[in-house]
């Protein structure tokens, strides 16, 4: 795993803050009738304006500034006009900020108004998941404990994990080694070092673990057409434990 510097690690913590911040800030706009680009365009602007950058827009390609996931789309879902959040949605919005060449990524998923018992529960378990996953990891363990974990807890909730995407190292580039996966073994995966910033992210399915990608080369979207939660974090492991660099002041897990 990459080893971050003292140096470093300050600009990640603030392209973090900048990505915490542009998704507090998403929570207030999603409403029934915004459209996902005019909420992409409005958190463009939040971003820049808090000395950040986009860092999806351009990636590979990918034509918005953040990616914004509704319902059955489980990531990677492409801001549109057409696309209009309605009463009921479910709507993930994942952002990478660019700060001084370092990054920080996050997702959140969002309830638009009141919606089923079944999307309410797999947005409380997708984040769960991501919470029993950090759970007694330190460093010097196995990553594949912390896939574990989220597996376990998904599964014990009968939902399914994704299996073809994965969360990353994350600094001077937004993907770094190791892979960080929501599923194996205990026993797997590299040993976990100091100083080492991970994207810890939890792509939980209501319905089966298949997925497909829609015919514009981004979108993400279940096989059974039932609903998906993302919610992600950028980590530190340091000795004295583990720093969540996105979590918002006002979480409730926020003792850690
Ligand atoms: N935020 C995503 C991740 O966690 C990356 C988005 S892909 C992009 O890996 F093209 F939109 F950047
Ligand atoms: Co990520």
């Amino acid at each position: 795993m990459i080893q971050k510097t003292p140096a470093e690690i300050v600009l990640i913590k603030k392209a973090c803050e900048i990505t915490r911040d542009a998704l507090v800030f998403a929570k207030t706009l999603i409403k029934p009738g915004i459209s996902t680009l005019t909420l992409d365009n409005a958190l463009e602007k939040f971003i820049i304006d808090c000395g950040g950058s986009p860092a999806c827009k351009g990636y590979e390609g990918f034509p918005g500034a953040t990616c914004i996931s509704v319902n059955e789309m489980v990531v990677h879902g492409i801001p549109s006009e057409d696309i209009v959040l309605e009463e009921g949605d479910i709507v993930s919005v994942d952002i990478v900020v660019a700060y001084k060449g370092y990054h920080g990524d996050a997702a959140r998923t969002y309830a638009v108004g009141s919606v089923s018992e079944e999307k309410q529960k797999l947005m409380k378990v997708t984040k769960e998941c991501f919470f029993k996953g950090i759970e007694n990891i330190r460093i010097g363990d196995r990553l594949g404990k912390l896939s574990n974990a989220i597996q376990t807890h998904a599964e014990q909730n009968g939902f399914s994990v994704v299996r073809e995407l994965c969360g990353h190292g994350i600094g001077k580039r937004m993907h770094e080694a190791p892979s960080v996966l929501n599923y194996g073994k205990p026993t797997d995966g590299p040993i976990i070092t100091e100083n080492a910033v991970l994207a810890i992210e939890p792509m939980i399915n209501a319905g089966k673990k298949e997925i497909g990608m829609l015919s514009d080369g981004w979108g993400i979207v279940t096989r059974d057409g039932k609903p998906s939660a993302h919610y992600e974090n950028t980590v530190l492991f340091t000795r004295e434990g583990l720093q969540i660099l996105t979590l918002e002041e006002t979480d409730e897990y926020h003792k850690w």
